[in-house]
């Protein structure tokens, strides 16, 4: 068994993977959604090239000791000068979509003014060359890399980066409006506030809860303006990615008493975490309001939400889907500090991530399919009437290329089978989930972890740039065959 595609031998599934391929297969309904998803920032390289200016993520990558090794997105998986084999990588592996975002200092080189048509271009020519094989090109049009001239001026914290970040979607609507369906606003906009403001683990590298705060606003703002402007463009398939990650107490503190000031069990801080990671983003976005008990913890941090009049109109005018990215539940317990005003945030003082020796990836992400059905149950309770694609789901594994070429992640195909199992299951429970697109297309830049973990479908060598389909890859690939078959 070979794939035309690649002329790879179609590797020995996992037990199990290829029975519950054929159950998904024919679970899913017609019409459902196949792809795969990337970042600019994470695959593109020529970061000098082509007038594109500085990001953030171009200044923390070279701050010391803030990425693995002190890797950067300088070369990535050089993207840049290779999209038209990755494009018909994807067609060999028969993907109907493709998820990729649009670098904003690509566009707008300074953050604002002038836009430089090379940058244009090169998304132009992408497009084309998706629509030529028949992918359908899924825009995102923020995936972290914000123009370092706005983050001199303030970044995310300042209002004004919302209306600049107005500017630049008209003039890539403008440009490629007349040929790309499908649109969202920001990815995981959870990341940028806390990672990047609070944890600093993530570029701007700020830690300042008020700052992370105010970064929270301006974000779900730019969402709402970004939208508007995509709408006065008469795009049609609008939505925003959000990393909805599930909270759930860890067996050994599940139900425990708090003894240290009434707030601080198992329970509030499943509750902290789901407020902060689930309803701060969906409940402006579809409800128009905030969430009052998450108000009340960022307020105990002595930092507040700048929404000015008429914001939250702004914020929640219509999307047409959700975009959900799941990777793992946040297992949680009351953390160690003992202080009577504990920091309110997921993540910092009396919320720990507990460790957990089950099943873990390679970023000890513990593997739990089971949440994620849980997690799809609930969005389609909670928040009915609006349809969901997954616009991230998959898992890093230590990759290698065997002696014979071949790149076998079993452990990949076993975790996709069964979370494209909940999808199935939630599917078939009446959850309105209508694709799905696994991270990632390539091996990639992951951040400040660099180069090490690897998420792809399809294997980067990193010194030479070959690509190598896994076997996660070719199993992918006969599924989709199979749902179309079978539909
Ligand atoms: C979410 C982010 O959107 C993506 O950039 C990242 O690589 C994956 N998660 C894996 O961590």
């Amino acid at each position: 068994d070979t794939t035309a595609a690649t002329g790879v031998p179609a590797p020995e599934a996992s037990p199990g993977a290829d029975e519950l391929a054929a159950r998904i297969a024919t679970g899913l309904p017609t019409g459902f959604v196949w792809g795969a998803a990337t970042s600019a920032y994470q695959i593109e390289g020529g970061a000098r090239e082509g007038g594109r200016g500085p990001s953030i993520w171009d200044v923390f990558a070279r701050t010391p000791g803030m990425t693995s090794n002190g890797e950067n997105g300088d070369v990535a998986a050089d993207h840049l000068h290779r999209y038209r084999e990755d494009v018909a990588l994807m067609a060999g592996l028969g993907l109907g979509a493709y998820r990729f975002s649009v670098a904003w200092p690509r566009i707008v080189p300074a953050g604002s003014g002038a836009v430089n048509p090379d940058g244009l271009a090169f998304y132009d020519r992408l497009v084309d060359e998706l629509l030529a094989a028949g992918i359908d090109p899924w825009l995102t049009l923020y995936h972290w890399d914000l123009p370092q001239p706005l983050q001199d001026a303030g970044g995310w914290p300042n209002r004004d980066t919302a209306l600049r970040f107005a500017d630049y979607t008209e003039h890539v609507v403008s440009a490629l409006g007349d040929r790309v369906r499908h649109w969202s606003t920001l990815n995981e906009p959870w990341c940028s506030a806390f990672e990047g403001h609070l944890t600093g683990r993530h570029a701007p590298g700020v830690r300042d809860a008020g700052a992370a705060v105010r970064a929270v606003h301006h974000l779900l703002l730019a969402h709402g303006l970004g939208t508007a402007v995509l709408r006065a463009h008469g795009a049609a398939d609008v939505g925003i990615t959000l990393n909805l990650i599930p909270a759930e107490p860890s067996p050994d503190t599940a139900g425990a008493g708090d003894t240290r000031g009434g707030d601080t069990g198992a329970g509030d801080a499943v509750r902290l975490v789901d407020g902060q990671q689930i309803r701060l983003w969906l409940d402006p976005v579809l409800h128009g309001t905030y969430p009052s008990d998450v108000i009340a913890d960022f307020a105990r941090a002595g930092a507040e939400l700048p929404a000015q009049d008429g914001d939250l109109a702004v914020i929640a005018q219509p999307v047409d889907w959700i975009g959900v990215n799941y990777y793992a539940p946040h297992i949680v317990a009351p953390g160690p500090d003992p202080s009577p005003k504990p920091t309110p945030f997921a993540g910092a003082g009396n919320v720990t991530r507990v460790p957990t020796n089950e099943d873990v990836t390679a970023l000890g992400w513990p593997v739990r399919p089971r949440s994620f059905l849980a997690l799809l149950r609930r969005l389609g309770a909670d928040y009915p009437g609006v349809p969901f694609y997954i616009h991230e789901n998959g898992a890093a594994y230590d990759d290698e290329v065997s002696p014979d070429g071949t790149v076998h992640d079993p452990l990949r195909v076993r975790y996709l089978a069964g979370h494209l199992d909940a999808v199935r299951q939630a599917s078939e429970d009446g959850v309105d989930v209508r694709g799905y697109f696994v991270w990632s297309l390539l091996d990639n830049f992951e951040w400040a972890e660099g180069y090490r973990m690897r998420f792809g479908i399809v294997h980067v060598d990193f010194e030479s740039l070959v690509r190598t389909p896994k076997s996660s890859g070719l199993w992918y690939s006969r599924l989709i065959r199979e749902h179309r078959a079978a539909s």
